[in-house]
C-alpha cells in the first residue's frame, strides 16, 4: 500500500468515533438515507459497499436485501461496522479488491470513497470486472465538498483536507464515460444549506 493509502487508513482508525458522531450530527447520514429512498428501484443483490465506513448504509440495506457484503481498509471502521451489522466485512484495498477473485455483483456502492483514490481509473477498471452483464455503480458523493467542521471533526481536519481530492459529480461522470460507463439517472438531496449529496448510477455501454 502506497504512503497516501497508508496515512487514510490511519486517519480513519483514528477518528472513527468522531466520524460516526459527526455524520449523526451534521445531517450527512440523513441525507444518505433519502439518497438510498431515491434510488432503491435501481438496486438489486448481490451488493457491495466498497467503503463501508460504520456500516451505515448496509444496516440500511439489510432492511430489504440479504446478499450484501462491505468492505473497508480500516480496522477500526470494521470493528464498529461488525457491531452495527450482520454481513461479512473484507479489509481490502477498494482500488484493487484482492480477495474477490472473479465475484460478481449486481450493485457496487462508492459512497464517500472516490475522492480519497489515488488510481481511480484502476479503480473503475477493477469494479467493472466485478459487475454482473447488467450490474450498475452507484456513487454516493457530496458537492461542493465542504470542509467538515464540528466539534467531533475539527481535530482531524486539517489531515483530512491534506488528503482528500475532491470531484464535482460533472467531472466522476467524465471518469466513469471515459471508462465504458454511462450515466443512466442522478438523484440529489439537500445536507444543508452549503452542500448537496448526489447519487449517480452507472452501468456498462
Ligand atoms: C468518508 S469515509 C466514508 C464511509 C462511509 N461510506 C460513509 O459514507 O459514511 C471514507 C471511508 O473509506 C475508507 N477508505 C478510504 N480509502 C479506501 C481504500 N482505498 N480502500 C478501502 N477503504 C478505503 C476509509 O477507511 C473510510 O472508512
Amino acid at each position: 500500500m502506497n504512503s497516501k493509502a497508508e496515512k487514510i487508513k490511519q486517519l480513519y482508525d483514528i477518528c472513527c468515533t468522531d466520524y460516526d458522531r459527526h455524520m449523526v450530527k451534521t445531517g450527512h447520514y440523513t441525507a444518505q438515507e433519502k439518497i438510498l429512498e431515491l434510488i432503491s428501484d435501481q438496486i438489486a443483490e448481490p451488493i457491495l459497499d466498497l467503503a463501508c465506513g460504520t456500516g451505515f448504509l448496509i444496516k440500511l440495506l439489510s432492511k430489504k436485501f440479504t446478499n450484501i457484503v462491505g468492505n473497508d481498509f480500516s480496522a477500526e471502521m470494521v470493528k464498529i461496522a461488525k457491531d452495527n451489522t450482520n454481513v461479512s466485512i473484507t479489509t481490502d484495498n477498494a482500488e484493487t479488491l484482492e480477495s474477490y477473485d472473479d465475484k460478481k455483483f449486481k450493485t457496487i456502492i462508492c459512497c464517500n470513497l472516490f475522492f480519497y483514490l489515488q488510481n481511480r481509473n484502476e479503480a473503475i477498471n477493477r469494479w467493472a470486472k466485478l459487475l454482473d452483464q447488467d450490474g450498475k455503480i452507484i456513487f454516493i458523493e457530496e458537492y461542493p465538498f465542504v470542509e467538515p467542521s464540528s466539534q467531533e471533526m475539527d481535530k482531524h481536519t486539517t489531515e483530512l483536507m491534506d488528503i482528500i481530492d475532491p470531484l464535482s459529480p460533472q467531472d466522476i461522470q467524465k471518469v466513469m464515460t471515459q471508462n465504458g460507463f454511462e450515466l443512466i439517472k442522478q438523484v440529489k438531496t439537500e445536507i444543508d444549506e452549503q452542500h448537496s449529496l448526489y447519487g449517480l448510477m452507472f452501468s456498462l455501454k
